[in-house]
């Protein structure tokens, strides 16, 4: 039988030895380099995809075999019909990166998050865990995405982009938080 997997929107084979991560697949066999490798050990969020459209893995730690029959999307499918995602031009508007390097798990990350808000996922500073209804606030996105680092310090553009995208208000990160 044959094993395949849905990148962007193409089914590929999976490769023959189980042992290839997925984000090895994508960049060294697909030569997908959009996902970055940044620690190889699920430290850093660099490698950041979705898997059915919006639920966000760290590729690093995941096997490529463990998603036959599945949907992943990286940062190649983000754009649709030779247009940006709305996310990614909100990266522009709001300076929301300055090498790049983390950019694509960020918008990822990002749209994954908004995913887990809308199913009603709590996270460690929502007040209300049995709540249906998370508000999407600065606080959220920036514990949300806490697990997305960026070694340039985008930070203040990265949750204004992602805020703003999301329907919030962007608004200057005060002195602490900045620290
Ligand atoms: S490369 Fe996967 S978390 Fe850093
Ligand atoms: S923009 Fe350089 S690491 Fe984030």
């Amino acid at each position: 039988m044959q094993s395949t997997v849905t990148i962007n929107g193409a089914e590929v084979e999976l490769p023959g030895d189980p042992r290839v991560s997925l984000l090895d697949f994508l960049r060294e066999h697909l030569y997908l380099s959009g996902t970055k490798k940044g620690c190889d050990q699920g430290a850093c969020g660099a490698c950041t995809v979705l898997v059915d459209g919006e639920r966000r893995i760290l590729s690093c730690l995941a096997l490529a075999v463990q998603y036959q029959g599945r949907k992943i999307t990286s940062v190649e499918g983000l754009a649709q019909e030779g247009a940006l995602h709305p996310l990614q031009q909100a990266f522009i508007e709001h300076d929301g990166f300055q090498c790049g390097y983390c950019t694509p798990g960020q918008l990822c990350s990002a749209v994954g998050m908004a995913a887990e808000l809308r199913r009603g996922v709590p996270s460690y500073v929502t007040d209300d865990i049995g709540t249906d209804t998370i508000e999407f606030s600065h606080d959220e996105v920036r514990e949300r995405m806490s697990g997305n680092l960026c070694r340039c310090g985008a930070y203040n553009g990265i949750v204004a982009a992602v805020t703003e995208h999301n329907g919030g208000q962007p608004r200057r990160s005060t002195a602490q938080e900045d620290a």
